[in-house]
């Protein structure tokens, strides 16, 4: 079912960024963004593009006070093809369906969502950035807007998309991470919002970020909340070890995000030939594979960071760097071939681009 998708255009479109290796990551917009209004009595209603701008927001609306907001990530590619195209982008709407069970948001209809975002990204194919490296982030959210206080499902949503010219998410590029591992606070627990995209997630996650970046460290990595000794995500990644010669990966348990990237890290390393364990990895594993040599590799994966190399491992004073702080060859061939499906450099056998429109 498609919406039907009301458009009018900006009469002042801005200027593109001049030097696309300063684009850095959600900090510029493009001139438009789609808004769509939900209540239970008209269901999802009122689709429509209009110019980039504040949104107005009822004082008491019910994300300002509970919280009620998801999320998604998603990127538009300028392929080698002249192409623009989106990676797997029904696994996406599907995340953001189940995101929006868990917080008791509306549902979206499946192929209508798609052709919101293929809308959207064809009117701004111009924003799709050239560089190697580059793409548009795509970032469409979900948020509870009925307009009075009490607690409950709601009765009144909306649903927004807008996107943005990116280059890599981390300062450091496709340089080694330095990850510090948290053991005070945690992010989420079982039969809690971890698997959800929701903006609550990372509202918890902030403390202990800005604990670690104060430290030198560029992000934390979690530990579950029950045990507190499983290693779970990294909040803006999952995240995978490379073991002697095995590659472990924390189980989908409930609290860490199922990741889309993760998801296709673990298909093209089953490719290869690679053994994958999806399963309870303890950190003392982890320092025990890191002492005796075991551990070769370590990456996150997510899809502003793409695949992202961690070159050094910090736990309750102790310190460990993982391949020399430089970037594993497997983590490099991760990267490449994940990076050449999505640009059209190499052939994309799993059929994960979709092709939006003509670049
Ligand atoms: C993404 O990878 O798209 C994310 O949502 C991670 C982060 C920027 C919140």
């Amino acid at each position: 079912m498609k919406y039907e998708i009301k458009i009018t255009k900006t009469t002042e479109p801005k200027a593109k960024p001049a030097d696309e290796s300063k684009l850095g990551f959600g900090k510029i917009f493009t001139d438009h963004m789609f808004i769509m209004d939900y209540n239970t009595e008209k269901g999802w209603h009122d689709a429509r593009i209009v110019p980039f701008g504040p949104l107005p927001i009822h004082p008491a609306s019910t994300v300002l006070h509970y919280g009620a907001e998801i999320f998604e990530g998603m990127k538009a590619y300028r392929t080698v093809n002249g192409d623009i195209s989106l990676f797997r982008p029904m696994e996406n709407i599907r995340r953001l369906n189940n995101s929006a069970e868990r917080l008791c948001l509306p549902q979206l209809d499946e192929e209508g969502c798609l052709d919101i975002l293929k809308t959207m990204v064809e009117l701004e194919k111009d924003w799709v950035p050239h560089s190697e490296g580059t793409s548009l982030y795509i970032r469409p959210y979900m948020y509870g807007n009925d307009e009075h206080l009490g607690v409950h499902a709601v009765h009144a949503a909306t649903f927004v998309v807008i996107c943005s010219p990116v280059g890599a998410y981390y300062a450091e590029g496709i340089n080694p991470v330095k990850i510090a591992i948290e053991s005070a606070d945690v992010r989420a627990v079982r039969g809690g919002t971890g698997y959800a995209k929701c903006g609550g997630n990372y509202a918890a996650s902030l403390r202990a970020g800005e604990k670690a970046e104060r430290a030198g460290y560029t992000q934390v990595l979690w530990l579950d909340g029950v045990n507190r000794k499983y290693i779970e995500e990294v909040g803006s990644m999952n995240v995978m070890f490379k073991v002697n010669g095995k590659i472990i990966t924390p189980a989908l348990t409930g609290s860490v995000l199922p990741g889309i990237t993760r998801k296709s890290c673990v298909e093209l390393l089953k490719d290869w030939g690679y053994e994958v364990e999806e399963r309870l990895f303890s950190v003392d594993e982890l320092f025990e594979a890191a002492k005796n040599g075991t551990l070769e590799e370590a990456w996150g994966t997510g899809t502003a960071a793409v695949v992202s190399p961690i070159g050094h491992l910090f736990y309750e004073n102790n310190e460990y760097t993982v391949s020399d702080n430089k970037i594993g060859a497997l983590t490099q061939k991760l990267y490449d071939e994940l990076t050449g499906i999505q640009w059209g450099k190499i052939a994309d056998t799993h059929n994960w681009s979709v092709k939006v429109c003509e670049g």
